[in-house]
């Protein structure tokens, strides 16, 4: 039953979809709806009434929720106004795990504060069971000295080599500036936000959900994670466009054989499990106190497609290449 929906984008309503989709077969569902904001998309009206918007949301959720494995998790990404009603629906048949908050520019709502970023819900099937890896993410460094932007006073020489755990405000990543890197959609999601959420809660072979796909950001990421997905939307255009960048993707976003999350050949999230193993591929600085101003160098920027392995350099070319 499940194989049929495994690695395609199927078009058509969502709610419909979830419905075909067995109880507790996959391992993370995650779902950016329409904000009702009054987004320009090409099948959607964005701009329901509120209770109708809530009862419609509601109807998705419990969907997400039942098709969930007790050993997964369940991804929600939207303004806080909405979150706040989510967290309500699903407080009775999930377990809060976090609020992320995701520092990005939003819309003004009004006379309101400058809305300055968007949560993602973070809720477990059964907390006792889940699915969870820590995350790390590069230290924050000062573009031209590359000393670390953060004072971590005497605790300098316990800092992490490659970087700091994942916290619940996540500030590292942007939100798509620049069209070159977009789609004709309105709110296209960083791929790298799905891979950091992909490597915290999913191993290889697993399946990710997203019941309101876009132009794919999500079935992308768990393809170059290894991941299996499954994608639903409305808009037939929205899925030639995910399509064609999904033949396009290869399943090797690793170093070695260690599934990791890059951007524009910037490694962003590894797992904390995984450091033992990937700190070979990294030029480290021999004296701890020396990660104030010498980040983890990865020792190629090359990859070779056909091995899917990183080319190692010499480390004093790697360090070379960085600060040049
Ligand atoms: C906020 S966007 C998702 C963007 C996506 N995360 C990305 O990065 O490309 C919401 C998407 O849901 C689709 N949509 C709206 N109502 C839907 C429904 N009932 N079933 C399936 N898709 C729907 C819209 O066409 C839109 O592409």
């Amino acid at each position: 039953m499940l194989d049929s929906f495994l690695n395609r984008i199927h078009q058509g309503d969502c709610i419909n979809l979830l419905k075909q989709i067995p109880d507790n077969s996959i391992d993370m569902t995650f779902a950016d709806p329409p904000f009702n904001l009054k987004k320009g998309y090409n099948s959607y009206k964005d701009s329901l009434a509120l209770q109708e918007y809530l009862i419609w949301c509601e109807s998705w959720i419990i969907e997400m929720v039942r098709i969930t494995k007790p050993s997964g998790s369940i991804f929600l990404h939207n303004i806080p106004k909405w979150l706040t009603y989510y967290a309500n629906f699903l407080n009775k048949i999930a377990d809060f795990k976090h609020w992320i908050s995701w520092d990005a520019p939003t819309m003004p709502m009004g006379k309101t504060l400058q809305p300055n970023h968007y949560g993602i819900l973070f809720y477990a099937k059964h907390m006792k069971q889940l699915k969870f890896y820590e995350v790390r993410y590069p230290h924050k460094r000062d573009r031209k000295s590359k000393y670390l932007t953060k004072d971590y006073g005497g605790k300098k020489n316990i800092l992490h080599p490659f970087g700091s755990l994942v916290s619940d405000v996540w500030t590292d990543i942007h939100r798509i500036k620049h069209t070159k890197y977009r789609d004709e959609h309105p709110c296209q999601l960083p791929i790298h936000l799905l891979e950091r959420i992909i490597l915290m809660t999913t191993d290889e072979n697993d399946i990710v959900l997203d019941p309101f796909n876009g132009t794919g950001t999500t079935a992308i990421a768990a393809k170059k994670l290894g991941r299996q997905y499954i994608g639903f939307e409305l808009d037939p255009n929205y899925i030639d466009i995910t399509n064609s960048k999904l033949n396009n993707i290869k399943s090797n976003s690793k170093i070695g054989n260690i599934w990791v999350s890059s951007y524009l050949d910037k490694i962003m999230t590894i797992r904390d499990c995984d450091w033992s193993s990937l700190k070979e591929y990294f030029y480290l600085p021999e004296n701890p106190e020396e990660i104030d101003y010498t980040p983890a160098i990865l020792l190629s920027t090359t990859r070779s497609s056909s091995s899917n392995r990183q080319m190692p350099l010499n480390k004093k070319a790697a360090f070379e290449m960085f600060n040049s």
